[in-house]
Order: structure tokens, then C-alpha cells, then sequence
């Protein structure tokens, strides 16, 4: 159905053409993978509202959601080409155009929750993080929460050996794959629009993601058994043509830049609401099993990875060694205030 779908809209595409100008207003498109009622969608509903109430009788802005337009390696070529200004997607996908993307994809990265949200409110930090894909051709103008991946399959993973032989999807990324290549399992690299058959079917037998996976994408009625090992806290990344922001009077794109981070403000609050939802509705209506795991066995067979990851990338080594700062600080603060 989806490709039926992206054809569909293609075929809008090509009659309108790209970064079109209808009814002499400059059409700005904007696709994400999620489903309507997912946080990113709310943001990006936001962020449509704010330009066009300041800017709304010169841009329009068309939200594609659900894949509709393409999986994420499919938009991600698309806003190279500036066929899309706007795209969401997991920083993982972005790894194969620029390895600093890699990054994101290191299992236990970040020490806790407090950490991951120090790093990616460093502005700082983050902007040179953003810049770096500009060489082929976008760059990232902010983040989005989601939230915390941990395993999920149609069978109990309470340890790694559990997943021996298991086939689980990943992200298309390198990084991704070795990751459950490491702890025995089989990684099965796919779009992220393709887990729920592929889990129903039985050519999976599960995937790793946050909770909201398991609702607004429906694989919590396939899969029973969710794990709560947490092994990446990895930020959506909202990717922008650099041509078409160049190409945006100044006092234009400082709007665009605006609406990009008051849709960040909001997406993180609806997330925090969203996926606490979630996990009630996956336990009480959709029966998943929620399993609190030894996470330290998870990590412990994952950390060599880590060392691999950030010997064989030299162009992440220094926001490698900054997080592992951050993750001092906020342990140090933790423990004064008492906390664990
Ligand atoms: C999450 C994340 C997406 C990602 C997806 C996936 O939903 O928000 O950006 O693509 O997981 O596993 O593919």
C-alpha cells in the first residue's frame, strides 16, 4: 500500500514540480515516517501553523506523513536533490552520507536520560554535529525525542542469549546491524514501514524501538514481549536542503529557524506524554509483556562495539570524548543531589 501511495504522490509531485510555487505561493514539503497521531507529526503541525501565520501568503507548507513520499533512506535522497526541503528521519540513516552520524548509533552512549538531553541542548556542540552533512547537499536545522530503543520479538529476550539465532529488524545503518550482529542475533536491516508485516509474517521475529512502536505502528499486536534494555537513546533529526535555506530571504529563514525550534519545544513535551500513553495502552490493551531485564548483561556484550565504533571513525572521536564528559557531570551532579 505504501508504495502504491508514494507513486501516487509522486505523480502529484512531478505535475507540480519541485519546491513548486502554487497559487504564487513557494511550496514547502515536508515528509516524515510517523503515523498522525505521533509527536513528530503535533511538531510538525506546529511548524507549519508558525510560518504560515507570519509568512502564510508566501508559503505553503505540506506535510507528508507515514512514509508517504518514501522509507527514510528514500527522503533522505530526496532532500539531497531539494525534490523535498524538509525531512525526519532516525540519525542512524544519515550515518552512510555522513559517518559522523555514527555517533548516535553507539550502544550506551549516553549514561542516562539527563545526559542525552544535556548533549543535545548543547548548542554548541549540536550545531557542528548539524553542519556536517552540508556536503551533500542538506544539514540539520533541530532534533526530536525518541525516547529509549530496547528489543522487542514475538518471544521473551530477557538476556542476550536469548537472542541467539533471533531475526530482528534494524535501522539501515551499519552501526545498527553489528549491533545485533554482537549480542548472536540475526539483524535484519529494513524501512521502518515494513516491520509490522514483516513481524506478522514471520520473516522477522522482532525489532528494536521505543514504546511508541509498538502502538502508533501496531507491531505491540505482533509482538508480545518488550524488553526494556534500552540500549540507544538516538534523536530523530530534522534535515533541511541547504539550497532551499540559502535560498530564503534572511528575515525568511530566521522564521523557518524559529518555527524549527519551536516545533522542537513542542515535540518534546507531547513525547514525554505520548509514550507514557503508550506503554499503558501496550500492557492493558494489547497484552505486551513488559520485561525488566539485567541491562548491565546487554551492555557488557555491547561495549566492545563502542570501542570498535569510535576506533574505526576518526571524525567522531571528539563529540565521543565531550559526551563522555557530559556523562561525568551529570553522574557527579546526580550523586551530590542524592540521586542514584
Ligand atoms: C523511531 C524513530 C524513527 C526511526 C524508527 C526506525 O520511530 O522515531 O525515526 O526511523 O524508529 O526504527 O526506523
Amino acid at each position: 500500500m505504501f508504495a502504491a501511495l508514494s507513486i501516487l504522490a509522486f505523480s502529484l509531485f512531478a505535475l507540480t514540480g519541485c519546491g513548486g510555487v502554487g497559487n504564487g505561493k513557494q511550496i514547502v514539503r515536508v515528509a516524515h515516517s510517523q503515523t498522525e497521531i505521533h509527536p513528530e507529526h503535533v511538531a510538525l503541525v506546529e511548524f507549519k501553523k508558525y510560518v504560515e501565520e507570519r509568512l502564510g501568503d508566501k508559503y505553503e507548507i505540506q506535510i507528508f506523513p507515514n512514509e508517504l513520499l518514501g522509507g527514510q533512506k528514500k527522503v533522505i535522497e530526496l532532500c539531497q536533490t531539494g525534490a523535498i526541503d524538509v525531512v525526519v528521519v532516525g540519525a542512524p540513516n544519515v550515518e552512510t552520507v555522513e559517518r559522523t552520524f555514527e555517533l548516535f548509533s553507539i550502544p550506551y552512549l549516553f549514561g542516562s536520560k539527563e545526559a542525552y538531553f544535556a548533549t543535545m541542548n548543547d548548542e554548541a556542540l549540536t550545531e557542528e554535529i548539524y553542519k556536517t552533512p552540508i556536503h551533500a547537499g542538506f544539514r540539520v536545522v533541530t532534533w526530536y525525542n525518541a525516547g529509549l530503543r530496547s528489543f522487542y520479538a514475538k518471544t521473551p529476550i530477557n538476556t542476550p542469549d536469548d537472542m541467539k539465532g533471533l531475526k530482528l529488524r534494524v535501522q539501515q545503518s551499519p552501526a545498527s546491524i553489528a549491533m545485533v550482529n554482537i549480542l548472536g542475533g540475526a539483524a535484519t536491516p529494513m524501512a521502518f514501514g515494513e516491520v509490522y508485516t514483516a513481524i506478522q509474517q514471520g520473516v522477522i521475529d522482532g525489532a528494536e524501538n521505543n514504546e511508541l512502536a509498538l502502538t502508533a505502528n501496531k507491531h505491540g499486536e505482533v509482538a508480545k514481549y518488550y524488553s526494556n534494555n534500552m540500549h540507544q537513546m538516538i534523536p530523530d533529526v530534522v534535515l533541511a536542503n541547504e539550497r532551499f535555506l540559502q535560498n530564503l530571504p534572511e528575515a525568511d529563514r530566521k522564521v523557518f529557524m524559529d518555527a524549527f525550534k519551536e516545533s522542537n519545544k513542542v515535540e518534546l513535551v507531547e513525547w514525554d506524554k505520548k509514550v507514557e500513553e503508550a506503554k499503558k495502552y501496550a500492557i492493558e490493551e494489547q497484552k505486551v509483556t513488559f520485561l525488566n531485564v539485567d541491562m548491565s548483561k546487554f551492555r557488557e556484550k555491547m561495549l566492545p562495539l563502542q570501542a570498535d565504533i569510535v576506533k574505526n571513525n576518526p571524525s567522531i572521536v571528539k563529540f565521543y570524548e565531550k559526551i563522555q564528559e557530559i556523562n561525568d557531570k551529570v553522574a557527579e551532579d546526580k550523586e551530590k543531589k542524592g540521586d542514584k
